[in-house]
């Protein structure tokens, strides 16, 4: 074990990506941020456009508990699955300090297992392993595991890891993913783990594929224009909840001009909108927001893409 630690350590300090700055932080806040981040979002997508003016917002836990969440949702806007912006909210209006403890990580709002794991390893060099996506994937070739229970995936991270150097190791193991045992092309020959690899033959095949289809739902998008203004409200319901957005209703409505569809494909569903304008106002029932007003607010991609569209087609609107 002694030699693959060293092995990986050395391919870290030659290949690994050092200068992602939530690795150059000992700050368990921007460390929190950036893992959450990358929960469900691309590091490039992170890296320009979303930790660095969330940070600058919110420089630390406490101004981010401080905040409307209205605020935290407009710098959220276009990463996608907002729960996690609300969670993190949250747990900012709970602490002061995130604590050390991994238990008490995962009291936390929206911290799961790994979350608390990477939040140990990198801000508080604790030695434990994290279990993200790249590190899965690792896991099954190097043991052949088409299709493992998390029970066992952690059972084999924790028997792989190097312990005395919990940060690089950790970081090393995503990099390999990220770079190295990739999805589709994986570059045995280059990795620092070939020599204990047991599915380099066949890397392809594991983890097992699971064939996903997702349901499509059709939605009918209502939009009132008032001089110049349109109608949005701020979503209640599960989905979206606390975003600004367009009325959506069941049914076609009658007696508007139908502008077109747009789609989204989120997680478990795609969403197919077919959009319809009213040249007029309900007054009183909906809230009317000019161009400038909506920029200011927080919406989701799929209504950005409405937006774009009714833009497009309405010019005489503005
Ligand atoms: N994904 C989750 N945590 C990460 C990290 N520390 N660096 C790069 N990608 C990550």
């Amino acid at each position: 074990m002694k030699n693959l630690h060293r092995t990986i350590h050395r391919w870290y300090q030659s290949y690994g990506r050092h200068t992602l700055p939530w690795r150059n932080t000992d700050e368990p806040y921007y460390i929190y941020l950036s893992e959450v981040m990358l929960q469900q979002t691309q590091v490039k997508t992170v890296l320009e456009r979303y930790y660095f003016p969330f940070i600058e917002r919110f420089p630390t836990l406490k101004a981010l508990g401080e905040a409307e969440l209205d605020e935290v949702l407009k710098a959220w806007e276009g990463l996608g699955y907002y729960t996690r912006a609300k969670n993190l909210h949250k747990s900012a209006s709970l602490v002061s300090e995130l604590p050390a403890d991994i238990d008490a990580l995962i009291r936390l709002p929206g911290i799961g297992k790994n979350t608390a794991h990477a939040i140990a390893a990198f801000a508080f060099r604790q030695p434990v392993p994290i279990m993200e996506a790249n590190v899965k994937r690792i896991l099954c070739r190097l043991y052949r595991l088409e299709n493992p229970t998390e029970r066992e995936l952690w059972e084999y991270a924790y028997s792989l890891m190097d312990r005395k150097n919990p940060f690089d190791y950790n970081q090393a193991m995503m990099d390999i993913g990220a770079t190295v045992c990739m999805p589709k092309n994986a570059q045995c020959d280059l990795c620092p783990l070939e020599g204990i690899c047991q599915g380099k033959e066949e890397p392809h095949r594991y983890p097992l594929k699971k064939k996903r289809t997702v349901p499509t739902r059709e939605e009918h998008i209502v939009i009132h224009s008032c001089n110049g203004r349109l109608s949005l409200h701020q979503r209640s319901g599960k989905f979206l909840h606390g975003l600004w957005g367009f009325e959506s209703i069941e049914v076609p409505p009658c007696a508007a001009e139908y502008l077109g569809e747009v789609s989204h494909t989120y997680t478990h569903f795609k969403l197919n909108c077919k959009v319809y304008l009213y040249h007029e106002s309900i007054p009183e029932q909906e809230n009317y927001f000019s161009l400038d007003e909506i920029r200011e607010l927080a919406i989701s991609k799929v209504d950005e893409k409405i937006l774009l569209l009714v833009k497009g087609k309405e010019e005489t609107l503005w």
